[in-house]
């Protein structure tokens, strides 16, 4: 069986292509799209992902910036750089990078982004719209990877999809997707016993459980769509998916690579949430 490598940035070129030009035509009307990422601390991965989606919203003709806070940061300070952002008329998004430092409430803080301005899709109101099936910001990692589902028009009416992992920000969000659009969903996770038992009657796997290579041959269905959004970093600084690609690879008719597969994916939502969201700003 031969299968097709799903990498992210044929996908999200096409998408970057066109929201390049949704951006021409707002500045036109006077609108430049801005989006501020802010972090707390020093975590070296995340800097470099901030760095990326900031690199990536001026690439696309936008405004960017990213504010830097010291990790003894208090969260009062955090709220308050949150509340004048969110009364700032030229920032139309806001990002706040997660994990924070221990000392700061995190679901108070995404509770204080003004939900117009939300585009990661973590407030309550966007979860809750999303839950109901409501136009809404759809968090960017499960948006992007409807999107490949869509453009290798992978079926999903009716397919079991099976998630490993049950965040917020990937696997709680995806389930909800996919239900929306008719899968039978089943959510495992850590806790989940007989995970094999789950994964082989999958039809659209997810797994975004952060353990490198916990799912083999073994575990996967023959014919079947992978999307690992794993992201282990190994001593040598190597990354690996949370699937063991070289030896699932052969067994399954859709996979996407670690690295290249997901990743640029991530961001392209991002961008895309953010003209949406000048774009609702204006009107
Ligand atoms: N940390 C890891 N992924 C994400 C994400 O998609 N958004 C935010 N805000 N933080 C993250």
């Amino acid at each position: 069986m031969s299968a097709t490598i799903m990498y992210g940035k044929d996908v999200a070129e096409d998408i970057r292509n066109s929201l390049y030009q949704e951006v021409e035509e707002l500045k036109k009307e006077g609108i430049k799209p801005g989006l501020v990422v802010v972090i707390v601390g020093n975590d070296k991965a995340s800097k470099t992902y901030v760095r990326m989606k900031e690199k990536a919203a001026i690439n696309s003709g936008m405004f960017s910036k990213v504010i830097e806070k010291d990790e003894s940061l208090s969260e009062e300070e955090l709220l308050n750089t949150i509340h004048s952002l969110n009364n700032d008329n030229s920032i139309h998004g806001i990002l706040v990078q997660l994990p924070l430092p221990d000392h700061i409430d995190e679901q108070k803080v995404l509770e204080s982004i003004d939900p117009s301005k939300d585009v990661d899709g973590f407030h309550p109101i966007n979860i809750g719209r999303l839950m109901v099936g409501e136009e809404t910001f759809v968090p960017c990692t499960p948006y992007g990877i409807i999107k490949m589902l869509e453009h290798h028009k992978i079926p999903i009416e009716g397919k079991h999809a099976v998630i490993i992992g049950r965040s917020n920000i990937v696997g709680k969000p995806m389930g909800q997707l996919l239900l929306n659009r008719d899968a039978t969903v089943t959510y495992c996770h850590s806790k989940t016993a007989h995970l094999r038992q789950f994964t082989k009657q999958a039809d659209i796997l997810i797994v975004a459980i952060g353990k490198a290579h916990v799912i083999g041959a073994e575990d996967v269905k023959e014919g079947s769509a992978i999307f690992d959004v794993g992201n282990s970093f190994t001593e040598d600084g190597k990354v690996l998916g949370d699937v063991d690609y070289d030896r699932v690879v052969s067994r399954v008719n859709y996979i996407t690579p670690v690295p290249k597969g997901i990743g640029p994916m991530t961001i392209t939502m991002l961008l895309h949430n953010t003209v949406h969201a000048a774009k609702s700003i204006s009107k």
